[in-house]
């Protein structure tokens, strides 16, 4: 196992940030490492993530940083130029996939069914993002899937918040869960950068009331 996913299977959680504007980028990562959660996916819904993954990068050496809703390898280069040190696709883009493959960079590329999961695996990846989690059936879906696919890890994305995180942190199945819900957009715009901490927090107590993968 590398290094970058020793890291994120530690914390467990990753903050999945869209930035309007870079300058919010060290706040909003402050915030976030006060709150206990030194990650980070950078998401390119928004034209600012390449700046913002490189000020993150330069500000915050050891916060593992990485780039989210990457579609085409080009982002994928700009996310690496700009300092990502991992990647993160909304569906198995296999182009994209391949090239991560190919530069030894780690990639966790959104399934949601047997065929993208089945892809994967042939590509020798041991974790996906499960996305979007909650639509598709969340940890009921999991688990069917972790029946023939009793190797792989996910990473559970999409409609995850307080209220159902402790049912994905007390699975094995999950290697992390993303999620928008502590830097949403309004906090952001509104520079409610206590609350984004006081989120994160809360979260990493769910976390670690539920347990770690044993169960405990
Ligand atoms: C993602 O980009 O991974 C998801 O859209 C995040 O989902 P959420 O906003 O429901 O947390």
């Amino acid at each position: 196992m590398n290094e970058i996913i020793n890291a994120l299977e530690k914390l467990r959680i990753l903050p999945v940030i869209a930035l309007d504007d870079s300058k919010d980028a060290i706040p909003v990562m402050q915030a976030l490492i006060d709150g206990g959660l030194p990650c980070a996916e950078i998401t390119f819904r928004t034209d600012a993530a390449e700046d913002s993954i490189r000020i993150i990068g330069r500000e915050f050496p050891n916060v593992v940083l990485g780039a989210g809703t990457v579609m085409t390898i080009e982002q994928v280069e700009k996310a690496l130029e700009a300092g990502a040190s991992f990647i993160v696709t909304p569906g198995l883009n296999e182009p994209v996939v391949d090239y991560c493959i190919s530069r030894d960079v780690t990639v966790f590329p959104g399934c949601m069914d047997t065929y993208a999961i089945e892809k994967a695996i042939a590509r020798g990846l041991e974790i996906v993002k499960f996305f979007p989690a909650e639509p598709m059936g969340g940890m009921k879906m999991i688990n069917a899937l972790a029946g023939p696919y009793n190797k792989l890890k996910f990473m559970p994305t999409g409609g995850i918040n307080p209220s159902n995180l402790s049912e994905y942190m007390k699975s094995d199945k999950i290697f992390s869960v993303g999620g928008s819900w502590m830097v949403k957009k309004a906090l952001i715009n509104e520079r409610r950068f206590d609350e984004i901490s006081s989120l994160a927090h809360e979260a990493v107590e769910i976390r670690d009331k539920a347990g770690d993968h044993d169960g405990k």
